[in-house]
């Protein structure tokens, strides 16, 4: 089995940015991804995107390079990138969670944002462990 290339990615969304923004950032990124066969999710909340993509590492590197690219978010910040086993969101080309709306996992979600807020390296590698978490808790995706 061919490993999975990991990234997870923290960023600013532009002040303006609104849902019918992040609707077509959503249907684009479902069409794109499925053709390069790339799978993740896409987690927003207050003003900020939390992004996992897996996947082919040169696949990875391009989607990202078109996101930083992108004015509709900025200040990207890379937090993890790391060679895997398993895809974790192997059925979605892009998972979407609203991170406004409390849910029953917004426990693991807060968990998650204070991590990366840190700049205490040994809570950053909590991130993937929270992924898995928030992915096991599947909360109602888009
Ligand atoms: C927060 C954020 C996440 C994005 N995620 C993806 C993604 O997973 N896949 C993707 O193809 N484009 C994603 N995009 C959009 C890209 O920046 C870019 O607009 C798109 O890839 C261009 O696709 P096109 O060349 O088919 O028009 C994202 C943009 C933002 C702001």
């Amino acid at each position: 089995m061919s490993e999975i290339f990991h990234l997870v990615y923290f960023s600013k969304a532009a002040e303006d940015l609104s849902y019918t923004d992040i609707r077509e950032i959503l249907e684009v990124s479902r069409r794109n991804n499925a053709r390069l066969g790339i799978t993740g999710l896409l987690i927003f909340r207050d003003g900020f995107f939390l992004q996992l993509l897996e996947g082919e590492q040169a696949s990875v590197h391009k989607i990202l390079g078109a996101i930083r690219e992108d004015d509709r978010n900025y200040s990207v910040k890379v937090l993890i990138e790391a060679s895997g086993q398993e895809r974790l969101f192997a059925e979605w080309s892009m998972a979407f969670h609203d991170g406004d709306i409390t849910t029953a996992s917004s426990g693991h979600l807060v968990e998650l944002f204070e991590s990366v807020a840190t700049s205490d390296l040994s809570k950053r590698a909590l991130i993937m462990p929270i992924l898995k978490k928030f992915r096991a808790s599947a909360p109602e995706l888009k």
